[in-house]
């Protein structure tokens, strides 16, 4: 195993992402001699007992350690985004704000080397928040832009745009950076908002295809408890899916 290599340390209870080292590593469940992880797939036991096997991050592992800034787009609304718009490997899509980077990070996993992803960010501090979180993880295929994706977005003909924005109606070049036919999604937490949205797209003729809030209900099943998890993800926002003609 290469010294930086990442890991995910994965027991029954507990786990942990590492940066392999030949050291031990210290966790609640007791010392974990890294030196013993050969490759991965291998078992090391820590000092108090649990056993935890050696696994290769997936790209959400990662994300769950991002440094975190403004509120994410979930894995329940950013995969139906994905799904409805068609998002596939060699796809250009515009994402805006970056926030955190969550949905950019999404997207660029399904676009691939062949496709781009273009993120803007209006605040100095999460835009320098989620290049870091993008370099950490190794990110190739997006491009982070500091500017006000009201005025600033210069892509043209570009198959999706993203918007987790206030007022996505202010976005005033949608109509060059976006194909004919293309997607545009705003996610808006509030009902006004998408009120809002949709006379601006009335008025523009878009097409509107669906406006939908997805609900997502974690369960706990353990022996005999087997009911929905008390803290459950609660309203995120609703999915507007217009597009351009
Ligand atoms: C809720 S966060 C986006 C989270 C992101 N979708 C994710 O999944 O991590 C909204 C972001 O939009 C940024 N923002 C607000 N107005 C903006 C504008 N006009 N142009 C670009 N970014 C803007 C905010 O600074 C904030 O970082």
């Amino acid at each position: 195993m290469r010294k930086g290599t990442k890991i995910l340390l994965l027991g029954t209870e507990n786990r942990y992402l590492i940066k392999y080292r030949k050291e031990k590593f210290h966790t609640k469940d007791g010392a974990i001699d890294l030196a013993k992880i050969k490759k991965f797939g291998d078992k090391v036991p820590s000092a108090n007992g649990p056993v935890f096997t050696a696994v290769e991050p997936t790209l959400f592992d990662l994300m769950k350690k991002f440094k975190r800034g403004p509120q994410i787009i979930l894995p329940k609304d950013a995969g139906l985004i994905i799904a409805e718009t068609g998002i596939g490997e060699g796809s250009k899509v515009i994402d805006a704000g970056t926030g955190t980077g969550w949905m950019a990070t999404f997207l660029s996993k399904v676009v691939g080397s062949k496709g781009k992803v273009v993120t803007y960010e209006k605040s100095k501090i999460n835009h320098k928040l989620a290049k870091q979180n993008f370099d950490d993880i190794g990110l190739k295929n997006v491009r982070a832009k500091h500017g006000d994706a009201y005025v600033d977005i210069k892509e043209k003909n570009f198959d999706v745009m993203i918007l987790d924005l206030a007022e996505p109606w202010n976005v005033s070049t949608m109509k060059k950076n976006i194909k004919t036919g293309g997607y545009i999604v705003a996610y808006l937490p509030q009902i006004s908002q998408v009120q809002e949205y949709v006379s601006f797209c009335e008025k523009n003729e878009f097409i509107i295809e669906r406006i939908i809030e997805l609900q997502e209900r974690e369960w706990s099943v353990k022996g005999r408890i087997s009911r929905p998890k008390s803290h459950s993800i609660g309203h995120t926002a609703f999915l507007i899916f217009s597009r351009i003609l």
